[in-house]
């Protein structure tokens, strides 16, 4: 018999998700991970450390910009090292967490680096376990730039800009994404200047575009520059970090010195060392690992799930896989998940969130559109509290008025969109968002008013396929 009935390698929160419901499902069940904590590149490394960071700095910036409430913040200081003994409290008290979940449920936590030996064999260190099934949960690792090697000093992958000892006064931030945004806020706020470099004409790939602009000029505003459409040639770490940027329209080439780069320009599955070559598992050009809708490789009783396997490399994306994996394995029902419900939220102020079709990408041949849009500026609760940037989108179908994709810019925007999400889980129309009673005052308001908007929509909102 096999020591176990399931193992999960990686303990992120698609491996620490399937560890425990295969263990509520009565599996025996053992999640390896190389970190000594469970909780992965999100708790770790990630979601969790940034979003600790993020409050620090928002509480400063707020509290350096209290007069218009009434409130002197003279003398006031920061001291980075507190902010990330905070941050650091914050993660391991979360890691206990799933530590004691664990314990509770009877996960074994194995910690060291796991290769497949064969179906059914795990090999850690020099400890081989067994099992029926064994779930590749091992998550994803930062790309870098050809040629640059992240050294966390000087060349910084988000783990090294978390974890920064003082304020570097010049950061040049490679990838105007979800992390270059939101770890370029995090250094901004404390005063270094931040210059992010992105390749594309445009912040945010993938996110309604008329959100990503607004919110390029509002991070602009605070301070953050912006050098769109930029290749970098090459980038030199010595004192300083030297970085040639070539624009892409004009091939002018300037130089840009900083005190630190961070190269965020996305993620790559983290499978090296795992055997999967030898073992002939599948994966596609980009080196995702080919699962059926049961999250099975075409190696019997081999499984993967989360930033392993194709679609949005999200934390929720891959909770979400793994309750669908552990109940299909345990043969019970489950919807399959649908990534294009997947919500996509950006942490910094004002916050970017966005789901379904985006208005740029709602143009495919025969579909027609229907648009409305409600700013934060009319919402009684967000003048009241001073939030008054940003704006609520939502896209409908002009036919049936069912809901086909929600984005909003400004506070709060990841919590209000949940509203959005349900709804178009649920395949709601604009009006029966608008038929919902929403509280007063309260920001919800806009998504309200956003709807309404598209119900009213004039036929010239309706945005005709360009084919
Ligand atoms: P990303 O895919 O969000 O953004 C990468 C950016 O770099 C893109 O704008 C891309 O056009 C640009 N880029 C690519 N190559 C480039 C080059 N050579 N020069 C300049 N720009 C270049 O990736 P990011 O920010 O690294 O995040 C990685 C993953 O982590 C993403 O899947 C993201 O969704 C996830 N994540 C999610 C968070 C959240 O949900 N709040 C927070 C942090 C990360």
């Amino acid at each position: 018999m096999s020591d176990f009935d399931l193992i999960v390698i990686g303990a992120g929160p698609g491996g620490y998700a399937a560890a425990l419901r295969g263990a509520q499902a009565g599996m025996r069940v053992a999640c390896i991970d190389e970190r000594t904590t469970a909780g992965g590149t999100c708790l770790n490394v990630g979601c969790i450390p940034s979003k600790a960071l993020l409050s620090s700095t928002e509480h400063w910036a707020e509290f350096t910009s209290q007069a218009e409430y009434g409130i002197e913040s003279d003398n006031a200081r920061f001291d980075v090292a507190k902010i990330m003994i905070r941050k650091d409290r914050v993660v391991s008290d979360l890691a206990k967490g799933i530590a004691f979940l664990f314990k509770k449920a009877g996960v074994e936590f194995v910690n060291g680096r796991a290769a497949i030996a064969a179906p059914g064999r795990v090999s850690v260190g020099d400890r081989e376990i067994t099992a029926t099934k064994i779930l590749i949960a091992t998550g994803s690792t930062p790309t870098t730039l050809p040629g640059v090697a992240f050294d966390e000093t000087r060349i910084l992958s988000s783990t090294g800009a978390l974890a920064l000892a003082e304020v570097p006064q010049r950061l040049a931030v490679v990838g105007a994404g979800v992390i270059g945004l939101e770890i370029g806020q995090i250094w901004s706020r404390l005063g270094a200047k931040v210059t992010i470099i992105e390749y594309l004409d445009r912040i945010l790939p993938g996110l309604d575009s008329e959100i990503a602009k607004s919110a390029q000029r509002l991070l602009a505003k605070q301070g953050i520059s912006f050098t769109l459409n930029a290749a970098v040639r090459s980038v030199a770490a010595g004192d300083l970090v030297t970085i040639e940027i070539e624009n892409r329209s004009s091939a002018a080439v300037e130089t840009l010195e900083a005190d630190a780069v961070l190269v965020a320009i996305g993620r790559r599955p983290h499978t090296a060392g795992l055997g999967l070559e030898a073992l002939g598992v599948k994966t596609d050009a980009r080196g995702f690992i080919e699962v059926d809708a049961q999250f099975r490789t075409n190696i019997p009783g081999i499984l993967a799930i989360g930033d392993t396997v194709p679609g949005p490399m999200l934390a929720h994306k891959a909770e979400e896989d793994a309750a669908a994996c552990i109940d299909a394995l345990a043969g019970k029902p489950h919807p399959a998940p649908d990534y294009g419900l997947v919500p996509g939220v950006v942490y910094t102020s004002p916050e970017i969130a966005g789901v379904g079709l985006t208005e740029d990408g709602a143009h495919s041949p025969g579909r027609n559109i229907v648009v409305g849009k409600s700013s934060f500026i009319a919402n009684g609760r967000a003048r009241a509290i001073g939030a008054t940037d940003g704006f609520v989108k939502v896209i409908a179908c002009p036919e049936t008025g069912k809901l086909l994709g929600g984005h909003i810019l400004g506070h709060g925007a990841g919590e209000l969109l949940q509203e959005l999400v349900l709804g178009l889980r649920l395949g709601a129309t604009v009006g029966d968002i608008v038929h919902t009673s929403h509280a007063h005052p309260g920001m919800g308001e806009a998504v309200k008013e956003a709807c309404q908007a598209a119900l009213n929509a004039p036929a010239t909102r309706v945005r005709h396929s360009p084919a």
